[in-house]
């Protein structure tokens, strides 16, 4: 039984007990509540940046979306079951019994030197410059993410995304209380003229951007690669406006069609932070991503990391390093895309029988599918029918930072079977129609005014899937 000791705490009239043995009783408990006051008793301590952050739309929607009876098509979790599991295991035991000294030891803030090394080998496809001295070994790119932001921008800093982002990333950037502007995308990535004319008006008006965030290959949620025509234009355009480009890939391994198109770091390596990621290509738990950065960004990037977090896992680095070493990682990559491919066929199909009311866009490699809904219907709205019919997906809403998306929703094809795709898109067609039919009989026409104009100018026009 832990010890416990009698305290005597400024806030309370009777003395607390609380728990020496966790090495609490050096911490004031926190002031009783009183009947009908707030749950908690901190609230008006926290900074103004926990303020800005909150449940993303996905986190919010895992604990119903991963009951057994409901087809989720919301989260982006890889399926791992094609992973040789038993080899992979073999593999971690090996270090830890050969090499766990250090594997399950502290390591460097930069990351593991050999991993790093590996690291360019894998990059190869996207042509990146690069060298091992430039790489941060992160916990994820979700790290890498946040420590650019933090080592960039001040609160009320720009941040331009394309529209529809990453909902991690926008999460980000609004826990660093950045100003995420949006510039549309169309069905071959970011558009550069609109990107030219949103950093020409940022300008006029006086606002600091701090950096272009885009992810150009088989984009989350939009589904959409940048063609190889705009690369140029679009870091031609960041360079001639003095941006910084954030470059986010954890996808472009993942294509259906053949090697990944040269990245942006390789067009400008001075002007680009590419950040890559194992989570989609091997495993999202051993939480390992980098940054390729140019030198003395990569320096306030390590120091950033020591401060967050000291170094990443060590034991993570080389349990990731083992696996390239010791397996056929190019032929485990194929494996998923085939996986991939076979699902991303279904769902296409699917919609295409299913919802011809609707529009998508049509990946060429990656997780998802960004639909448009039929003018009138929103996204957020229909989802609790969509629950109750068993099947979930994510509004599109929460992949904006200004509250736009209604008519959207992103569908995830990467976990469930073809078989649960094909019955997951039959239910949610079901959804729709009878949104629709509900629509009609209530309230004909009474949407299209507000949501109409914001729906054309912001999404890919989703087509392809038709
Ligand atoms: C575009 C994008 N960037 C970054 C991440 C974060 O990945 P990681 O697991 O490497 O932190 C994700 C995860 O889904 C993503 O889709």
């Amino acid at each position: 039984m832990p010890e416990q000791t009698r305290t005597t705490l400024p806030t309370n009239d009777e003395p607390t007990l609380v728990n020496s043995a966790a090495g609490l009783s050096e911490f004031p408990a926190p002031p009783p509540l009183s009947p009908g006051s707030r749950l908690d008793p901190w609230v008006e301590a926290y900074s103004d940046r926990a303020g800005q952050l909150s449940v993303s739309a996905i986190r919010a929607l895992f604990a119903v979306a991963s009951r057994p009876e409901v087809v989720s098509l919301a989260g982006g979790m890889p399926d791992l079951s094609v992973l040789p599991l038993d080899l992979v295991g073999q593999t971690l035991g090996r270090l830890v019994a050969q090499r766990g000294t250090s594997a399950l030891q502290y390591g460097s803030g930069q990351g593991d030197p050999i991993l790093r090394e590996q690291i360019m080998q894998v990059m190869r496809p996207v042509q990146a410059v690069a060298d091992p001295d430039r790489i941060v070994v992160t916990t994820g790119s979700q790290q890498a993410l946040d420590l650019i932001t933090r080592i960039f921008v001040n609160p009320g800093d720009v941040v331009v995304a394309e529209a529809p982002s990453y909902v991690g990333a926008l999460g980000v950037f609004r826990s660093f209380q950045a100003d995420v502007v949006h510039v549309p995308l169309d069905h071959d990535g970011l558009v550069p003229e609109e990107l030219d004319r949103t950093l020409t008006r940022l300008r006029s008006e006086g606002r600091t951007v701090k950096f272009l965030y885009t992810v150009p290959n088989h984009h989350n949620p939009a589904g959409v690669t940048l063609s190889a025509e705009r690369r140029p234009q679009v870091v031609d355009i960041a360079r001639r406006h003095g941006i910084l480009v954030v470059e986010d890939d954890p996808y472009g391994l993942l294509g259906f069609d053949g090697p990944p198109l040269p990245s942006l770091q390789s067009l400008d390596p001075a002007g680009v932070i590419f950040l890559g990621s194992f989570s989609k290509t091997f495993s999202p738990g051993v939480r390992v991503g980098w940054a390729l950065a140019p030198h003395a960004i990569r320096d306030k990037l390590v120091l950033a990391l020591e401060s967050a977090i000291l170094c990443p896992s060590a034991f993570g680095q080389m349990a990731v390093s083992a696996y390239l070493s010791n397996h056929d990682w190019k032929a485990q990559i194929e494996a998923f895309r085939t996986m991939y491919r076979q699902r991303r066929d279904t769902t296409l199909q699917a919609l295409s029988e299913l919802i011809p009311q609707a529009t998508w866009t049509c990946p060429a490699g990656g997780f998802y599918v960004w639909l448009t809904l039929p003018e009138g219907l929103d996204a957020r709205a229909m989802l609790p029918r969509a629950v109750t019919e068993r099947v979930a997906y994510v509004p599109g809403e929460g992949f904006y930072a200004d509250g736009q998306g209604q008519r959207h929703l992103r569908i995830s094809y990467c976990f469930p079977t073809p078989d649960r795709i094909r019955e997951g898109v039959r239910r949610l067609a079901g959804v729709v129609e009878a949104e629709q039919e509900m629509l009609d009989t209530f309230s004909p026409g009474c949407c299209s005014a507000s949501d109409g104009p914001r729906s054309a100018r912001t999404s890919p026009t989703g087509t392809g899937g038709r």
